[in-house]
Parts: structure tokens; sequence; C-alpha cells
């Protein structure tokens, strides 16, 4: 079965909700397919959930194209976007095109992710007409942390909210095939949605976008110090992960592991000749 296509996603506007996750490995993006998850988005996220940083500016295309390897082998049905890291895209077109091109090419992503509105307009048509398919990300953008100060809601009086309207608008003229919308009020990602063909995949900003999009350590609570209003937390892993590793450890220290069935015994012959060598 083919993977599933950019047409696709664009044609489930309006008529059912779409669903994605983040997802930075083999195992969970099996698991998030057999859930129904659609698109896999291998974020740059990865560089907090998984890599330990303090944000996401530090991860590389090459530790993307890692992670999104790994995505892609442990799916076969799900749309693969691959986030395109900090200073991957910013640092001139060419880079950008360079860069989008191993997504595709060494990674097997179905389409890629930049942050940013308007005035990436011109790079997102350059590569939907190189065969790209970009998806955008307006709103909250966590690689502009510096810039806008933290991670907080964006376009909360008029001017700020036209200033994404307007992104929005570029995004979708230019030929992105659907955009994230991060953090911004329900009404304004109500209204993005209403304005622009194309889907729209919230977090952060209410129920009204064609889709949405949780980080999937945040949904399974693997963090349990951790818990972000947007984010609805499914189940609480830390706990029962952490109970489990107390446990091994514990078996291991009073020798109750390994057992008898966790361990293969050598046959006579090498029982006898072990014997002997002593
Ligand atoms: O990197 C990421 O996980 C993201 C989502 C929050 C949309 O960009």
């Amino acid at each position: 079965m083919p993977r599933i296509t950019v047409p696709e996603i664009r044609s489930a506007k309006g008529k059912r909700k779409l669903v994605s996750v983040t997802a930075y490995d083999a195992p969970m993006a099996k698991l998030a397919e057999q859930a129904g998850v659609e698109l896999l988005l291998v974020g740059d996220s990865v560089a907090m959930v998984v890599l330990g940083r303090d944000n996401t500016l530090e991860v590389t295309m090459d530790e993307m194209l890692h992670h999104t390897r790994a995505v892609v082998r442990g799916s076969e049905r799900a749309h693969v976007v691959l986030d395109m890291p900090f200073m991957s895209y910013q640092t001139g077109e060419d880079d950008a095109m360079r860069n989008a091109g191993r997504a595709l090419k060494e990674a097997g992503a179905s389409s890629i992710k930049l942050e940013g509105g308007s005035r990436l307009a011109p790079l997102v048509s350059r590569l939907v007409d190189s065969g790209v398919p970009v998806m955008g990300h307006i709103g909250l953008q966590p690689q502009s942390v510096n810039q806008v100060g933290g991670f907080v809601t964006q376009g909360r009086d008029t001017h700020a909210a036209d200033v994404i309207i307007a992104d929005a608008i570029a995004l979708a003229d230019a030929g992105a095939y659907a955009m994230v919308i991060e953090k911004v009020p329900v009404e304004l990602a109500e209204y993005i949605t209403k304005r622009v063909p194309v889907p729209t995949i919230g977090i952060g900003c209410g129920p009204h976008c064609d889709g949405q999009v949780l980080v999937v350590h945040d949904a399974l609570g693997f963090n349990d110090g951790f818990h972000p209003r947007h984010a609805k937390q499914y189940l609480s892993l830390a706990g029962p992960i952490r109970d489990a590793l107390t446990a091994y450890v514990a078996e291991v220290r009073d020798g109750r592991f390994p057992a008898e069935e966790h361990a293969v015994h050598a046959n006579a012959q090498l029982a006898a000749h072990l014997k002997e060598r002593v």
C-alpha cells in the first residue's frame, strides 16, 4: 500500500479530521500508525523530548535524517513529515533546496515542514515547483524562541492576528499543502481554518482546525514534571516505566534476574571443554 499522499491530505479538509503525532523512532511510528495516525511528524521537538536539550535550536539536519529514517522504517502507510531544523533553510534558498532534497532522498520523508509565514512564500513556491511537498508552521514558531521570548501564545492582539492571517494566506498561495498552527487563540485558528483552502493542523489552538497534532511524549506522559496546558495526557508512562526499571535493578542486584528461562546452556561437549580448560 502506498503512503498517504498530499492530495489525500488536502482532500480531507472539511470532510474529516486529520490526526498527527510526533514520532522519532520506529517502534513509536509503528504503534501510532496501528492506532490510526495518518501524519507522523518527525518534529525538531526531538531535541527537547528525546535528546535532552532546552530548546529545538541545536538539532542538526543529520540528526533529523537519522530519526526520520527510523520513523519511515517503522511505518508503512503514514505520511512522514520531516521538520526542517533551525538554519537548514534560513541560510538561503539553495541550502533549503539541498536540505529538503536530502529529507526526501536520504530519509524517505513524504514531505517537509518549515516554520515561518509570508517571508518564506518564495521558498515554498520554489520547493513545491521542484516536487517537494511543504507543510507550513505559523503562530508560535519554537525556532524563534529567542526572538519572541518564550513558548507563549501568539496573535493575541489585532495587529499580531492580522500578521498570522497574512502568513497563512501567503503559505497557502505559495503551494503549502497544509499548515500547523501553534498556540494562537481559538477564534484566530478558527478564522484561518475557514479562510485558507488547505488543512490546518492545530496544537494549542482549540478544536476548530482541520486536524490536531500532539508531541507524543506529552500525550503519553513520559515526563511526569511537564504538563503543558494544550496537551491532553492519555497515559502516564513515566511512573510505570520507572517502576519497571526499579524492579529490574532490584532483581539484578538480588540475583532474581536472569532466571533459568532467560539463559541458554552449553551442550555437553562445550561444557566438558570448558571444564577441561580450568
Ligand atoms: O517539532 C514539533 O514537534 C512540532 C509540533 C509541535 C508541531 O513542530
